[in-house]
């Protein structure tokens, strides 16, 4: 079943108004209180709408995280069986430190058709085109980026490959030098790196590498609706994190998840921009009155675009 149309402005609303919240904070060095104003927001607008809602993806387990906790119930119990998942702030040393790219993000499906991931770090890997067996995380960096060439057919050195910029990664990135392909070092804020392979004007071809467990899923759910390929794998690194994970159903700790394996059915995503980057710009007044921009997909209409509002205070 669909997810009604409605949904679309009740979400961007929701980002909106947290993404206004938080950059109240831009530039003064308190991720915590940049966080903390996004969630406040977010979580209080959610719990207005005729909704039955859960978390699925959130700010951590409820005895680390008193609010949008997974698990937690949001809404008015009346109204459609949603999974929701949230990163109220994307990009928190971006806010403390007005850096370009913070966003304030949610995504929701029917109930049980979001993925509910697990606060640890996922491999990821993700290229605008979902053909089979193309990228895949079984592949060598080598392999993937020759796939790639030939199926683009453009050069290596004519390729860009997005990754965060962590010594983690310091072997993929020597064999992406050694092929020549262009490296898009991101920061922090691997959500925008995931959904830069999206449109060629961002010019990004394939994103890779380990970043947030959380943060896959929310971008796997923008992906799905622009025919995106993704795979994730999460990365267990302590015997806490391996118990929670297996507590929360998850069997196989090793297990490569193919993007319908995380999100099915419709869905709905929103990225409002705090600080401007490259996907939306930041938030700006005008008087009494803010000016958002939003990417927005939903996937039964096939909506994908950036929605530019200006509202009251
Ligand atoms: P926060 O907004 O929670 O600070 O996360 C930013 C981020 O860069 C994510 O986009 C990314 O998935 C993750 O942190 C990477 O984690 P780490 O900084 O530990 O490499």
């Amino acid at each position: 079943m669909a997810i009604d149309k409605k949904f679309i402005d009740h979400l961007i609303k929701v980002t909106s108004e947290a993404a206004l919240a938080s950059s109240y904070q831009i530039g003064k060095k308190d991720k915590i209180a940049a966080d903390k104003a996004a969630v406040d927001s977010m979580r209080s607008n959610l719990n207005n709408f005729d909704i039955q809602g859960r978390i699925v993806i959130g700010e951590g387990e409820l005895d680390e995280a008193p609010m949008l906790y997974i698990g937690e119930k949001l809404g008015t119990n009346k109204g459609p069986d949603l999974d929701i998942a949230v990163d109220p702030l994307e990009g928190t040393n971006f806010v403390a430190n007005n850096l370009p790219g913070a966003l304030s993000v949610i995504a929701i499906a029917e109930k049980n058709n979001l993925f509910k991931a697990p606060e640890t770090y996922m491999e990821k890997i993700s290229t605008n085109t979902n053909e089979k067996n193309l990228v895949d995380l079984d592949f060598s960096v080598k392999k993937n980026i020759f796939n790639l060439s030939e199926h683009l057919n453009k050069k290596p050195e004519n390729l860009t490959a997005c990754i965060l910029d962590r010594p983690r990664h310091s072997e993929i990135i020597k064999e992406l030098k050694k092929l020549k392909v262009k490296i898009k070092l991101i920061t922090d804020g691997d959500v925008s790196g995931a959904l830069l392979v999206t449109e060629e004007k961002y010019n990004v071809d394939i994103f890779l590498g380990i970043g947030g467990g959380p943060e896959g899923v929310l971008a796997a759910t923008a992906l799905d609706t622009f025919n995106c390929s993704f795979q994730g794998r999460f990365l267990f690194q302590t015997e806490q994190e391996k118990i929670r994970a297996k507590n929360m159903g998850i069997n196989n700790l090793s297990k490569k998840y193919e993007l319908n394996e995380i999100v099915s059915g419709d869905s709905i995503f929103c990225a409002t921009g705090i600080t401007s980057g490259d996907l939306v710009s930041g938030i700006k007044f005008d008087g009494n009155e803010f000016i958002s921009e939003t990417l927005v997909t939903h996937k039964s209409s096939g909506l994908k675009k950036v929605i530019k509002l200006k509202q009251k205070i």
